[in-house]
């Protein structure tokens, strides 16, 4: 009985997987989760309401009143209520107006005063799936911080094949019961978190900077929130934007201004996560004029270090403290990071190499290693940023036990 006593809140739209919400329904409350149905007009053309209600012995909400008795059914009393919200199936139009605050039924007014974590299902056909809108949209829905549950790829009730068929029930209830099981995991921990590049400033309308776009440190911030910590995300400029509430950012621009704020924060840290591309030298000069061409041949910059932020919070560490660095390499990667992991005195090091397909800056997708203070070696396939982040935070709870008080 994994979701014993958890109060679920079951959307459910005008998709032909509605069907399916019916076994969702139950494979919930098998589970000993309580729901509550609430349907939209175009959600009971597809299920009945009489299902639903016997399946989960209370009355489905669909209308703001009951038209005979004048009762008020209060979306802002199950937006209370809820442990979670899961709308399954999800179609386009209800992602539509849950992204852009269109309120014109209960579904969706429940979703805008729900209190609990929110969870999509999307269902509908490849191209509606595809569709830049839709996509926009669930976007939109992500920066709220609600989780997607991707739709399979497979047969479509339009008799087409693609991606966009609603993700099977059982599945679903997997994804439920991990997020109750995991949530509580890093509660009262506090974990600081480096991300994106670091911008040098050369003059006032130039810097030095990287590629990085910051997805890795935010998707471990998501993540380790998640799981109750509480967050100090400390970014370079980048446009990736979170949303949960435990996370606290800081945005900074310039690896000192970094160095500065994780020092900082990090004597108060149970956790730090160093992701960040930090430049490692700076111009010596700022020049507060525009630097001029001149018609110069060549122009030679001098540059002097920055501070190692890993390192010096290495120097820095106490026992019952955890520390986590990344390598980025192109050659010699696993001696280059076992070297840094010593160097700067961290407890494991997420190597990624540039080498291989589908890791590095700017994708959503990272393919890693992490190499233990012990030597010990673990290698992950390309995954999602978000599962990587997944990855690297077990591997911070595996490390944390008996470590971390
Ligand atoms: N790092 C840091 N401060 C720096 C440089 C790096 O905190 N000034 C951190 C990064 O966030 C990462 C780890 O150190 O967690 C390794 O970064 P990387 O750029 O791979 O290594 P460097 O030490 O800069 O070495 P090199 O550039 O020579 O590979």
């Amino acid at each position: 009985m994994t979701l014993q006593g958890k109060k679920i809140v079951l959307g459910i739209t005008g998709s032909i997987a509605a069907y399916k919400a019916a076994y969702l329904c139950r494979a919930l409350i098998k589970k000993g989760a309580e729901v509550q149905a609430v349907i939209t007009p175009a959600g009971k053309e597809f299920i009945t309401p009489v299902t639903l209600s016997a399946l989960t012995h209370k009355p489905v909400v669909g209308e703001f009143f009951t038209a005979n008795d004048g009762t008020w059914h209060s979306h802002v009393d199950l937006g209370l209520w809820a442990d979670l919200m899961l709308i399954a199936p999800a179609t386009a139009t209800s992602i539509g107006k849950m992204a852009n605050g269109i309120a014109d039924n209960m579904l969706v007014t429940t979703y805008l005063s729900m209190k609990a974590p929110v969870f999509v299902a999307p269902a509908m056909d490849l191209d509606m799936y595809a569709h830049p809108s839709t996509q926009a949209n669930l976007d939109k829905l992500k920066s709220y911080g609600n989780r997607i549950i991707e739709p399979a790829t497979g047969f479509l009730a339009s008799a087409l094949e693609g991606k966009g068929r609603m993700e099977e029930p059982d599945a679903i209830v997997e994804v439920i019961e991990a997020f109750f099981e995991n949530r509580n995991q890093l509660t009262k921990k506090k974990i600081l978190i480096t991300a994106g590049p670091t911008y040098e400033k050369l003059d006032p309308v130039r810097y030095i900077g990287n590629y990085s776009s910051g997805k890795m440190g935010f998707a471990l911030a998501e993540v380790c929130a998640e799981k109750g910590a509480d967050v100090i995300l400390v970014s370079g400029p980048v446009q990736s934007k979170v949303h949960h509430p435990r996370i606290r950012r800081i945005d900074v621009e310039s690896a000192d201004e970094m160095y500065e704020t994780a020092m900082k924060h990090f004597p108060q840290m149970n956790v730090a996560i160093l992701s960040a591309a930090v430049a490692d030298y700076k111009p010596a000069q700022f020049s507060v004029n525009k630097l001029k061409r001149n018609d110069k041949e060549a122009l030679t910059l001098n540059l002097v270090a920055n501070p190692d932020i890993a390192a010096s919070l290495g120097k820095i560490k106490r026992e019952n403290q955890l520390l986590c660095g990344f390598a980025l390499e192109t050659e010699n990667e696993f001696s280059n990071a076992e070297g840094k992991l010593k160097k700067k005195n961290l407890d494991f090091i997420v190597l990624n190499s540039l080498r291989d397909e589908g890791a590095g800056f700017q994708l959503d997708t990272n393919k890693i290693s992490i190499i233990a203070a012990n030597g010990e070696k673990t290698d992950f396939p390309v995954k999602s940023k978000k599962e990587v982040a997944e990855d690297i935070v077990n591997a911070v709870l595996s490390c944390q036990t008996g470590k971390v008080d």
